[in-house]
């Protein structure tokens, strides 16, 4: 007698993850054919130059595993870019690590650093791989949020949630979904709630060349303090507009970059050769970074200039290519029922600031992504005429 095959039963890691709005919110945009300013990724190509710089590395034969750690000319590339950027130099050697995406990156150095028990602070509205990941890692999320509506840090908040169990904290700027930026003071206020601790700082800066109005991007790396104790995060993907090719990076220093790369050995080992090598010559023109906060701000200035005649209360776009926009005075609906009204009726999709809470945190805001061309934009901003 045969019995049936026996499928053994995964007792989930992560019960609380189901499908992400992101993904139903894409799936009705496609159903209604709606414009997509929910998905936070660009509708326009990157430059040809670019994918001919990646194309030349493979017809070079540059097609095999390279050093664990990234290929050595895009290691340098970042070092010599981050030092003339912020005057902190980083060993390309020991301290800058080429990864899968800043999300591998955030996850190989919360790997890296958290123990069962251990807290980790996330300042809510947060990226959503954060929580999963700190969970994954046996940690506990301890959420403090930023200060509703206008998106700033509250440091009576988050040093009352620093514990002897505090492993890291988790800061994002430029912000997604937010687009607020931290200031010099934010940073030294870090820097010096930090300085009597033990606790890492993971600074997600993947939006680190979009900040606008001549604004600078304060980066961890030009506060010693903060330095010291970071795993500095970026993201190849966004800066030139290839976030399918999947390439980060985190510079850190050489005893946190160590343990980093013990994690990062047995997780992805590496990272795509021909991409790294064709960034690493398309970086060699420091133009193709520095351009990118005129070329978003004009987006920027093009979609506020079209919501700014509509019934919806814009909130500032200091930096990353968000928009956020209060609803209350075009509708009573909560951010997700709203964001499905206006996929379905109006023709545009956004994403609810209740999707970046894990309680789900309804404070009548709502997201757009500006990252698309300029008629994308202006179709969309015909649609949303009507608000
Ligand atoms: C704040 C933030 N961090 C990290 C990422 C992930 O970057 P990557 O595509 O390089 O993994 C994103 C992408 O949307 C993001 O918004």
């Amino acid at each position: 007698m045969t019995t049936a095959p026996r499928t053994p039963q995964i007792q989930s890691k992560l019960p609380k993850v189901g499908t992400t709005i992101f993904t139903v919110m894409s799936a009705l945009a496609a159903e209604k054919n709606a414009v997509n300013l929910g998905q936070g990724f660009p509708d326009f190509a990157c430059d040809a130059l670019l994918v001919d710089a990646v194309d030349q590395a493979m017809r070079e034969g540059l097609n095999q595993y390279p050093p664990m750690a990234g290929v050595p000319a895009l290691r340098e590339a970042v070092g010599a870019k981050i030092e003339a950027l912020h005057g902190k130099r980083y060993s390309a050697a020991d301290e800058i690590t080429i990864t899968a995406g800043a999300t591998q990156a955030i996850l190989t150095a919360i790997l890296a650093i958290v123990r069962p028990g251990d807290e980790v602070i996330v300042l809510e509205p947060c990226y959503d791989s954060y929580i999963p990941n700190i969970e994954l890692a046996g940690g506990t999320a301890v959420r403090v949020p930023l200060v509703p509506h206008s998106f700033r840090p509250d440091f009576d908040k988050i040093a009352a949630a620093i514990t002897p169990r505090t492993r890291a904290i988790l800061v994002n700027s430029p912000h997604n979904p937010s687009a607020t930026i931290w200031s010099a003071e934010d940073m030294r206020k870090l820097e010096e709630l930090l300085a009597p601790t033990d606790v890492f700082l993971i600074s997600d800066e993947v939006y680190e060349h979009m900040v606008y109005d001549g604004r600078a991007h304060e980066s961890a790396a030009r506060f010693p303090g903060l330095a010291a104790r970071a795993f500095v995060v970026s993201s190849f993907g966004k800066t030139y507009h290839v976030t399918g090719w999947k390439v980060g990076v985190v510079a850190a220093p050489a005893a946190l970059t160590a343990e980093f790369r013990k994690v990062h050995q047995f997780n992805v080992f590496t990272v795509n050769t021909p991409v790294q090598h064709g960034l690493a010559r398309y970086m060699a023109e420091p133009q193709r970074y520095l351009a990118l906060p005129s070329f978003y701000q004009a987006k920027r200035d093009l979609f506020r200039a079209g919501l700014a005649r509509t019934r919806f209360e814009l909130l500032p776009s200091e930096g990353s290519f968000f928009q956020c926009v209060d609803i209350s005075a075009v509708s009573d609906l909560p951010e997700a029922a709203f964001c499905q009204w206006l996929t379905t009726e109006i023709g545009v999709a956004a994403i609810p600031l209740s999707a970046f809470y894990a309680d789900g945190f309804d404070q009548r805001v709502v997201r757009f992504c500006y990252a698309k061309e300029d008629a994308t934009l202006r179709t969309a901003l015909d649609r949303l005429a009507r608000l």
